[in-house]
């Protein structure tokens, strides 16, 4: 077992009960569920437990960071969630892109439940979101914007987790932070590698010429004229991954004594290059048609 699979073992179980236990409890508090996923990579950016422990309120998908990832594929990824009966909607945080639409969405995914409200002459309660995804999705980035310069904590509801924490985004509606950290189950190495490919883990627990060999493997397959465009390479199509590096590193002038290619420069900068956006809007998996 290498590695980096000893420690995802040891660091997934434990943690998930806990905040399974968490959501669970504040689940009755809100009304619907908001998931972020990374538009890159929204099946691996996903942890599978979310569908089964939110299963019974309506939820909106928010594919972020779409700044980032291919607009076509994001397309089809929204088609895909739709599919399955989902709102899906493509967003950028940072900058606050697509977010407009977000608060119609609420209210459209609720509209039964304003409806029996109003019916019961509560016209106005408010309508309560949990906000859930893995670390570095931006979840943090979300409630930012939409809190905005009015971000407040709206209150401790009584019977839940002190460390709950309620914003009020106007329209009345309220978001509710995630109550525990909602880690990525990447017992599977491909979605490790992914994660770790947009940065989602350290790259410390894993070997970083093999990260940039698998990220060549997954560059080569989807987006081989991006990585000829910026590296000035051509003819590669039969070569292994790991030649694609050398060649890369060599066309970069990363060179140790005896004319070697220092294979560890040029990993580090072709992942940084990678997540930098150098290499374009790129998006690392693709629904099945
Ligand atoms: P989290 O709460 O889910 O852990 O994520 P957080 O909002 O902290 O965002 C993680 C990183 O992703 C941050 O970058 C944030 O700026 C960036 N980010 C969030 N949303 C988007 C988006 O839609 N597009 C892009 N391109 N980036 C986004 P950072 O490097 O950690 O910090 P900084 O760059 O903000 O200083």
């Amino acid at each position: 077992m290498s590695d980096f699979q000893k420690q995802t073992v040891q660091w997934f179980p434990g943690h998930m009960a806990k905040t399974r236990r968490l959501i669970k409890e504040s689940l009755s508090r809100v009304d619907c569920v908001t998931e972020i996923l990374d538009a890159r990579i929204p099946l691996a950016s996903r942890n599978p437990e979310i569908e089964e422990i939110t299963a019974s309120k309506p939820r909106i998908i928010l594919l972020n960071k779409c700044d980032m990832a291919d607009e076509k594929v994001t397309a089809d990824w929204i088609k895909y969630f739709k599919a399955k009966g989902f709102e899906a909607l493509a967003v950028d945080c940072k900058t606050g892109k697509g977010l407009g639409g977000y608060q119609a969405l609420v209210r459209k995914v609720l509209a039964d439940k304003i409806q029996a409200n109003n019916d019961r002459g509560m016209v106005g309660k408010a309508l309560r979101v949990m906000v859930v995804g893995i670390p570095n999705t931006g979840k943090s980035s979300f409630i930012n914007k939409m809190a905005g310069r009015v971000r407040a904590k709206v209150a401790d509801k009584p019977g839940v987790t002190t460390s709950n924490q309620w914003f009020f985004i106007g329209n009345g509606i309220e978001l509710l932070d995630t109550p525990g950290v909602l880690w990525p189950k990447f017992d599977d190495p491909v979605v490790g590698d992914k994660l770790a490919f947009i940065g989602s883990v350290k790259d410390s627990v894993l070997d970083i010429e093999t990260m940039a060999v698998r990220l060549i493997d997954a560059l080569r397959d989807g987006y081989p004229d991006r990585l000829a465009e910026r590296y000035k390479i051509s003819d590669f199509e039969d070569m292994q991954s790991w030649e694609i590096l050398e060649l890369i590193g060599r066309k970069r002038g990363m060179l140790i004594s005896g004319g070697e290619v220092n294979t560890e420069r040029a990993s580090v900068m072709l992942l940084d290059e990678y997540r930098g956006g150098k290499l374009g809007r790129i998006s690392m998996e693709f629904p099945k048609k």
